[in-house]
């Protein structure tokens, strides 16, 4: 069973508390990477009332109006969200010298992540994924001795939770403060029988911006039925964002020993292999280009954590242009490392951002790819009565 706790989410949902943190100053902003979407968080609102702020985002393709909302910290930090997908659009952090950049591949309104060729590429910018993110073999798993055959949106496979996974739903948006940062719960309910999945799944997801320039993603569900679940985030992070065209001087380290194996169609052979002596070794820090031709395809796999339960390490990127650093920590068992390499640069984002291959890298949190369909696998399966809560946590630094 993954892993469980029945009030995690009390902490960082209980109205009323007020940021201690004065928030809101502009900071200094590179221009080229500044969203305009983040204008509002300058209004007098932010600056005394320590909530988000929203601003409207658009009308989704059905006529839906999604929200943008600003989280800032003392530092200038600022993180934009908007309702629809859950996605984060932007993240602005300091480098070295103190200088802000947006660092997260996006764009400026609704209609970005809704045109034909975002939909076509299916990238997941920076959405919430759900209800089973990565992919399931075939669109087929049995639970409880029941056949269950799911959408399927990639090839043979269903990825991302199918043709209308989470990251294409209007989430009910709640704007908070609590006392790590301001806050914004979103929340989902997911009929029984969407996409195929079995049972009525309500999801919640709490973004949280901290005072230590950390975002946390805490993700809390409960069923009405036996299913199978696997939440994460599909952030294209480019900490030189605006001046950087790729990532592949960005190193990285990832505290895993070994990997999932994938078959042709990136399903999980079952087999975990160790790293030890392969492109696949970032057990100490490489630079992402440095091994990444011998990879076909570029780097697309699960990572299996040495620590799988309770908060640790998972990832550690640091960018030598800007000296830019991320930490990720989470309690899920492994991490999608994703190198960005279906961009083709028929994307164009933010500010007119052209988005080539290997223009951003994702790091998801998550329990392995198809474990549905492999016993050996830590357990996707979620009970009625038990509740899923699970803690991400994306962390900026500086090295000088
Ligand atoms: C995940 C998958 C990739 C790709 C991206 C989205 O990282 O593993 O194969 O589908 O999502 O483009």
């Amino acid at each position: 069973m993954i892993s469980l706790r029945r009030s995690g989410l009390l902490a960082v949902t209980l109205p009323g508390l007020l940021l201690l943190a004065a928030c809101g100053s502009n900071p200094s902003a590179d221009q080229t990477s500044t969203p305009t979407a983040s204008a509002p968080a300058d209004s007098a609102q932010t600056k005394s009332a320590a909530m988000p702020t929203s601003a409207p985002f658009g009308k989704t393709t059905d006529g839906t109006e999604v929200q943008l909302f600003t989280l800032a910290n003392a530092n200038g930090v600022r993180a934009t969200i908007t309702n629809y997908g859950g996605t984060l659009t932007s993240l602005l952090v300091p480098d070295k010298d103190g200088k802000m950049g947006d660092v997260i591949l996006g764009f400026d309104n609704v209609s970005g992540y809704q045109s034909p060729e975002f939909l076509k590429a299916g990238p997941y910018f920076g959405a919430l994924i759900g209800r089973y993110g990565n992919r399931i073999k075939g669109g087929k798993f049995s639970l409880e001795g029941k056949a269950y055959t799911l959408a399927k949106n990639n090839g043979p496979n269903t990825l991302h939770g199918g043709l209308k996974g989470f990251d294409k739903v209007v989430w009910q948006a709640e704007p908070g403060s609590a006392t790590d940062g301001q806050s914004l719960k979103l929340t989902y309910v997911s009929k029984d029988g969407e996409e195929g999945y079995p049972g009525t799944l309500t999801v919640a997801v709490v973004y949280t911006l901290t005072a230590d320039n950390a975002l946390k993603i805490d993700y809390t569900a409960t069923t009405d039925k036996a299913t199978v679940l696997n939440l994460t985030n599909h952030a294209y992070f480019n900490l030189n964002h605006g001046a950087g065209k790729d990532v592949l001087n960005h190193e990285v380290t990832l505290p895993a020993d070994r990997y999932t194996v994938v078959d042709a169609t990136l399903i999980p052979t079952g087999e975990l292999k160790p790293v030890k002596g392969t492109p696949f070794d970032f057990t100490t820090p490489h630079a992402i280009g440095e091994r990444i031709a011998q990879v076909p395809g570029g780097y697309d796999h699960n990572w299996v954590l040495n620590t799988a339960t309770g908060e640790h390490a998972a990832a550690t990127v640091y960018d030598p242009a800007t000296g830019r650093t991320l930490e990720v920590t989470t309690d899920q068992p492994g991490i999608q490392f994703y190198t960005g390499n279906f961009l083709d640069g028929t994307l164009k984002g933010k500010g007119g951002t052209v988005y080539g291959k290997h223009a951003g890298f994702c790091l998801e949190t998550q329990h392995f790819p198809d474990s549905p369909n492999q016993p050996t696998f830590p357990s996707t399966e979620l009970k009625p009565g038990a509740t899923f809560h699970s803690v991400s946590t994306y962390k900026f630094g500086v090295r000088k």
